[in-house]
């Protein structure tokens, strides 16, 4: 496996992820949090950063258990942190050096630059630039702006580069990340959906045994891998709860339940959809509410987890992005794992012994691991849906009704995608049902009824993300099908706003 560490670049995971798009396993920690277990990393790569080596605050870790004794790959503020602590000289550039460059003077016969050519365009993002190279190092490359673009030191296998072979406008980037990882540290592409599914059975089956483990499925695509996971690794041991909040989707319960027994899931459905309502009863803040359904589902999961007699292990869907701990602003690394202050407070099913099968792998992952086992991909493909779910669309308090007006509305907009082929294009819509009535006019009859919001958006991971230009017909025709279908709604709007500024709930 190979360590990439973190010196807080925004562009960190992606380095992750090009290596393991190569089928080589990657893990990422902070620069100052060497792994006790360093050898058996085969090779390791410094990410870019938002600090400047000249800085008083430059992150400046030991690296001597790495260097000159595995192969080393410097990126960016990693190759201004070789030169500037080892004889070379690093300064302000003259010219900020951003975007797009290409290669020129690859000097030949490097099996790092194997099948890259003059030309080749890479992506810069840095204002320092590195003015004198450091002892004992070979120049391999330059672009227009920046003479000592890539450079390796005699004598070790240590290679940098001032530009970022992770990003996508880095054409070569990937081919040389393989150069890097497989002609120069020997590392076998053996890691692949199928012998993660393979590893991480036989590692369930030593860690938890014979014990029974039990997990909350949500009809995502997470929860369902692990527990697909977990089923073929325990089998009836797995006892999953799947509860209806009363805030899913239209028809959700039935049809996803379904489709976990078809699954051979040893699962049972709880609906507490009116222990949920009660609980909700006249709150109208979103923060309120979310506490509320949290609490609610809390309550229920434990009941039910305390049917299940002895059991040990409580089994999760955190996937890697929720894992890695972030290099915060101070340069400091800064905890996201939470700790529990009170212990005693907490309901029983929170003392189990955790499980989570997925913490090592990216969302894509997960859905590659998912086809892997079998998973539908109609299932794979699912949007994100929030934990609250409709909960937090429904701005204002929650009735049954407003519950039920929102989800024949949601319904027709989703089942419209679907029809038109548009899902697939969109990472995640739905609809809002707005606090507020507006006068229409229905046949000879004036009405004052809710208005609804609809809102599809693209994005990569939920934290950025951009409204999506669906057809007008399409919206015309949704429009159209929502007044004269679902009773209660005389106004559709389709929300044009990003993220940032705004968010992707209304709440
Ligand atoms: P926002 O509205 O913050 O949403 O732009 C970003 C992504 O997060 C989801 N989301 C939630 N998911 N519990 C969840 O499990 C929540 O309370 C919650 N709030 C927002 C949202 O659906 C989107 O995918």
């Amino acid at each position: 496996k190979v360590l990439i560490l973190d010196f807080g670049s925004q562009y960190t995971q992606l380095i992750a992820r090009r290596v393991r798009e190569l089928n080589i396993y990657s893990e990422i920690h902070p620069f100052n949090k060497i792994p006790s277990n360093i050898e058996d990393y085969k090779a390791v790569i410094l990410s870019g950063s938002p600090f400047s080596v000249r800085g008083e605050e430059a992150l400046h870790p030991d690296l001597s258990q790495i260097r000159g004794k595995k192969p080393l790959l410097a990126v960016c503020y990693g190759a201004q942190y070789l030169a500037h602590f080892s004889g070379g000289e690093v300064a302000p550039s003259n010219t900020r050096e951003y975007g797009r460059a290409n290669l020129s003077f690859i000097q030949k016969g490097e099996s790092f630059f194997s099948y890259i050519n003059d030309g080749s365009q890479v992506w810069m993002s840095h204002s320092d630039t590195i003015k004198h190279l450091p002892k004992n190092a070979v120049l391999l490359a330059s672009t227009h702006d920046v003479k000592n673009a890539a450079y390796r030191i005699e004598g070790e296998p240590t290679y940098a580069i001032q530009f970022h072979p992770e990003v996508y406008h880095s054409t070569d980037g990937k081919k040389l990340l393989e150069n890097f990882l497989v002609t120069i540290a020997d590392i076998k592409q053996d890691w692949t959906p199928d012998s993660f599914v393979e590893e991480t059975v036989e590692a369930i089956q030593a860690k938890v045994g014979h014990d029974k483990v039990v997990l909350g499925l949500s009809g995502g695509v997470d929860s369902t891998v692990a527990a697909v996971l977990l089923n073929k690794a325990i089998g009836e041991n797995l006892y999953c709860i799947f509860v209806n909040n009363g805030l899913l989707r239209k028809n959700e319960f039935e049809s996803v339940l379904n489709q976990y027994e078809g699954m051979g899931l040893n699962v049972k459905g709880v609906d507490a959809s009116k222990r949920f309502l009660d609980a909700l009863a006249g709150i109208e803040d979103p923060e309120k509410k979310r506490k509320a359904i949290g609490n609610a589902f809390i309550e229920v999961f434990d009941d039910e987890a305390h049917k299940i007699e002895d059991v040990k292990w409580l089994a999760q869907g955190t996937i890697y992005p929720d894992v890695i701990e972030s290099v915060s602003a101070t340069g400091g690394p800064s905890a996201t794992i939470k700790s529990h202050h009170n212990v005693g407070g907490l309901p029983d099913f929170m003392k189990l012994k955790i499980v989570e099968p997925l913490r090592a792998i990216f969302k894509d992952e997960v859905r590659r691991v998912g086809a892997t086992l079998g998973i539908d991909p109609e299932l794979l493909g699912r949007h994100p849906f929030p934990g609250p779910g409709l909960g937090i669309r429904i701005l204002g308090d929650i009735t049954a009704e407003k519950v039920r007006i929102l989800q024949e509305v949601d319904a027709i907009f989703i089942n419209g995608l679907k029809e038109w082929g548009l899902y697939d294009k969109v990472w995640q819509a739905g609809a809002m049902l707005l606090p507020v009535n507006s006068v229409g006019v229905m046949g000879d009859e004036r009405t004052y009824e809710k208005c609804v919001a609809l809102r599809a958006v693209e994005s990569t991971d939920g934290m950025t993300a951009d409204w999506v230009n669906l057809p007008y017909e399409f919206l015309q025709k949704t429009s159209n099908d929502i007044i004269n279908k679902v009773k209660g709604v005389n106004r559709v709007v389709y929300d044009i706003s990003s993220k940032p500024p705004a968010t992707i709930e209304w709440e």
